[in-house]
């Protein structure tokens, strides 16, 4: 994951920066079953098996009378909207179009050539991309039974060290960072690095103990946090995610916005989703339920599942993943294959659920699980 040293020539022998022309085009997984005409669960992506609430296709429909002018580049409403809900300022809330493009931001902002990324691994797979975007070197320090090895963090942190990248729920385990581990792990980080608590995945979180990280920011000023309507909203299709922080560090990141960065439609779709935000307690509860029968299922069976907080769960398969993966695939369920580690299936419909467990019954079957830990 180095620089490479290839020559900077890209297709067609265009002139191309070498980190770049090293990127490897993202590859969806394939739902082969689907060609084969065969039920198929796609479960590869962390995606709500939910069509978005009435009033947000409502307001989204609405927003569409008005696409003949630019959106509000300021998105003043949602960033309003978005601050009331989460008890900050709206000095203290950017927006962009997915989290993705937000934590791209403060990547840029903060780490070009020569410095270094740092984040867990494996953890969300855009990390390494942005590290190659960003043309910096990454460092991926190892997790320790399924959970971010954050002395092991602190202690790769360097002069080099551009910014640090935490995801919690970590993608693709599921494990969660208690405010108190973050809290200590902040604390050895030098105050000019910035760090990034990606919490694409906090709603899932159903822990009552579980504390909110923004309660850590008036500690930690270097500190910023990422949230995204894609995933327990439902919205992916929408692009839209936000980003909380103290004002000076909002400011760092929305220097590098492009103009009339977040749609109308997405700003509109967006405030109506925190409007309905009853209606996502209740699939939520529901989503929760069918990761635990799926973890316990596969438990059951042999299957090292680790228990999660996400909308998907982990097993941790190590170099069988790909084996398990294609015999699931076989079945119709298509999960995501994170070899050599495990592979990742997200947490569907109760239709969805009951599939991906008759395959994994059948899988282990096939090959008995106890063998694929
Ligand atoms: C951990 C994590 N962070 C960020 C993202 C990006 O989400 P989006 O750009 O849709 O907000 C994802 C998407 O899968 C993710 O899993």
């Amino acid at each position: 994951m180095s620089e490479p040293t290839a020559p900077a020539t890209g297709p067609a022998g265009l002139r191309m920066r070498p980190s770049i022309a090293a990127i490897q085009l993202y590859r969806p997984s394939r739902p082969a079953a689907a060609a084969a005409g065969r039920r198929v669960a796609a479960l590869a992506s962390n995606e709500l098996p939910f069509a978005p609430a009435a009033a947000v296709r409502d307001a989204i429909a609405q927003a569409a009378a008005g696409l003949n002018r630019y959106p509000d580049p300021q998105a003043l409403a949602l960033r309003e909207r978005i601050a009331a809900a989460s008890g900050v300022g709206v000095d203290q809330v950017a927006v962009g179009a997915g989290s993705m493009i937000l934590l791209q931001q403060a990547v840029l902002a903060t780490t070009g050539e020569g410095d270094e990324l740092l984040y867990a691994w494996p953890s969300f797979e855009g990390y390494p991309l942005l590290a190659s975007l960003a043309g910096a070197q990454a460092v991926a320090v190892p997790l320790r039974d399924a959970r971010h090895d954050l002395p092991a963090m602190a202690d790769a942190i360097g002069e080099r060290t551009g910014c640090i990248l935490v995801c919690n729920p970590n993608n693709p385990t599921g494990t969660l960072l208690r405010r108190d581990e973050l809290a200590a792990f902040l604390a050895r980080v030098p105050r000019d690095r910035l760090v990034v608590l990606d919490e694409a995945y906090r709603e899932f979180v159903d822990d009552p103990g579980h504390r909110d990280a923004l309660t850590l920011l008036d500690d930690f000023p270097n500190l910023l946090v990422t949230r995204t309507f894609s995933k327990a909203h439902g919205l992916a299709g929408l692009r839209i995610g936000y980003a909380i922080a103290g004002p000076d560090v909002i400011d760092a990141i929305r220097r590098s916005h492009i103009p009339f960065n977040v749609t109308a439609l997405a700003q509109a779709g967006a405030i109506a989703a925190l409007d309905a935000a009853d209606a996502l307690q209740r699939r939520l509860a529901g989503l929760s339920a069918g990761r635990r029968r799926l973890t316990e299922h596969a438990r059951a069976l042999g299957y090292p599942a680790v228990d999660g907080y996400g909308n998907f769960v982990w097993l941790a398969l190590g170099e069988r993943a790909g084996e398990v993966g294609a015999r699931l695939e076989a079945e119709g369920v298509i999960g995501r294959v994170l070899a050599p580690f495990g592979i990742r299936v997200s947490v569907g419909s109760a239709d969805d659920v009951d599939h991906a467990m008759e395959a994994l019954a059948r899988a282990a079957a096939a090959a008995p699980a106890e063998q694929a830990g």
